[in-house]
């Protein structure tokens, strides 16, 4: 396709479901090529904003706003940025050809909901994941928790970043998992999925790419392997490359392009997996760019913004990595309104390092606020570059003069 100008009746117009720290990236990649990017989030200012032509505050669960929020802008690309969005306004919206939804609608559909991307996973694809079974009562999850066995992981079939979610050891804990689930899910659906606990080495984000290539046609592209360290279902560091068996990494990308394959459509897909040896059980996997690959920023050619703004638009994409690299997350550690953050002279001090700050207008304790990158001749040099800088940034609650 042809890109147009921005701001005039030629322009390649991309609207951004969903404005976080991932979308902002998105959106200055689309920039860069000259693209005219609307974003769209359920409150003002979202990162994405700050940088996109234009904004709307939309609340995305609700379809007839998806709805009115397309059809006023005419976006030529719809790109889901989060998953709690009215699904069904996308699968209208590409059924009437209205505007090209990214990866796919049914993608976005199927993979906002646990029960639809492992179904696929697990039953159509084939692909190894742990045992699982759903349940909409207390005591259906009482017998799915003794059919997977103990120990195993409740979580609403609607949540993500680890909202919801317990492991549960024996079945006294049951009660309390269905009771915490209930109120972490994204809406209160009351299902859940409970999964067999897997005891991995080590769990990475395999970074895919459907992109048109060298054919002509879409074919497959995978980013190195990275690895990540999850603290209460949230990511807190993650690095690139992670090393892994050949065997393992071969069974990495067959089972990545296999699923990604069966999504179909176009983009970039962080697909988590568990690794043990060299066995590979398929998690989860978003149709979009990963949290866990901001280490991107400091290690490809090409960082998966890039890769997917790139796919997104028909274009050529080259997932190289340039040096091994590390993130690590910064958070706000504190409840208030417009804060500051203090050592960020000291932070980019640090030998190959850098940071992005979100510029979230609120901070929470646990809110991802920005997150430093590094990269270094190994990932261990890298890691401790990115935690060492992610360390030296204090988030205060008054908006302190710049000294
Ligand atoms: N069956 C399992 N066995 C072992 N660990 C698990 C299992 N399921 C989840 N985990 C751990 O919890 C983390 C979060 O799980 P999962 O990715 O399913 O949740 P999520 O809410 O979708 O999180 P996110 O949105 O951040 O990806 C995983 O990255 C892994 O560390
Ligand atoms: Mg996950």
């Amino acid at each position: 396709m042809s890109i147009g100008t921005p701001l005039s009746p030629s322009a390649t117009r991309v609207l951004l479901l969903g404005s976080g720290e991932l979308g902002k990236e998105v959106t200055i990649a689309l920039q860069r090529l000259g693209v005219e990017t609307i974003a769209v989030d359920r409150y003002a200012d979202a990162p994405a904003m700050q940088v996109a032509h234009r904004s709307h505050v939309v609340d995305m669960t609700d379809p007839a706003a998806v709805r009115a929020v397309v059809e006023a802008e005419r976006p030529h690309l719809v790109v889901p940025e989060i998953e709690a969005i009215a699904t069904e306004a996308l699968l209208a919206i590409e059924a009437e050809g209205l505007a090209t939804v990214i990866p796919t609608a049914r993608t976005t559909a199927l993979t906002m909901n646990r029960e639809g991307i492992r179904r696929l996973a697990a039953e159509e694809v084939g692909l190894p994941t742990s045992p699982y079974r759903f349940a909409d009562s207390a005591e259906e999850l009482a017998a799915g928790a003794e059919a997977v066995g103990f120990p195993c992981v409740v979580k609403p079939v609607m949540s993500s970043s680890g909202k919801g979610q317990s492991v549960v050891r024996s079945a006294e804990d049951v009660a309390g998992a269905w009771a915490y689930a209930a109120a972490g899910g994204r809406v209160d659906s009351g299902r859940v999925i409970v999964e067999g606990f897997v005891d991995f080495d080590y769990e990475i984000t395999q970074l895919t790419v459907r992109a048109v290539g060298a054919s002509g046609e879409v074919e497959t592209f995978f980013c190195d392997p990275i690895g990540h360290r999850q603290v209460d279902g949230d990511y807190v560091e993650s690095w690139q490359p992670q090393a892994m068996s050949e065997a393992a990494l071969a069974a990495a990308r067959d089972q990545a392009e296999r699923i990604t394959g069966a999504l179909g459509g176009r983009g970039l897909f962080g697909v988590e997996l568990f690794v043990r040896g060299d066995e590979v059980i398929f998690s989860e996997v978003s149709p979009r760019p990963h949290d866990t690959g901001l280490v991107t920023l400091a290690t490809q050619r090409q960082n998966e913004f890039e890769l997917h703004a790139r796919a997104i638009l028909g274009l050529p994409v080259d997932p190289t990595l340039r040096r091994p690299g590390a993130s690590a997350v910064v958070y706000g550690g504190l409840e208030a309104v417009g804060i500051a953050f203090e050592g960020v002279a000291e932070a980019l001090a640090v030998p190959e390092s850098d940071l992005r700050l979100f510029g979230k207008p609120e901070s929470f304790t646990r809110r991802r606020m920005g997150v430093a990158v590094a990269g270094g001749d190994t990932t261990d040099e890298a890691r401790a570059r990115a935690t060492e800088a992610a360390s030296r940034v204090h988030p205060v609650a008054s908006g302190g003069a710049v000294s």
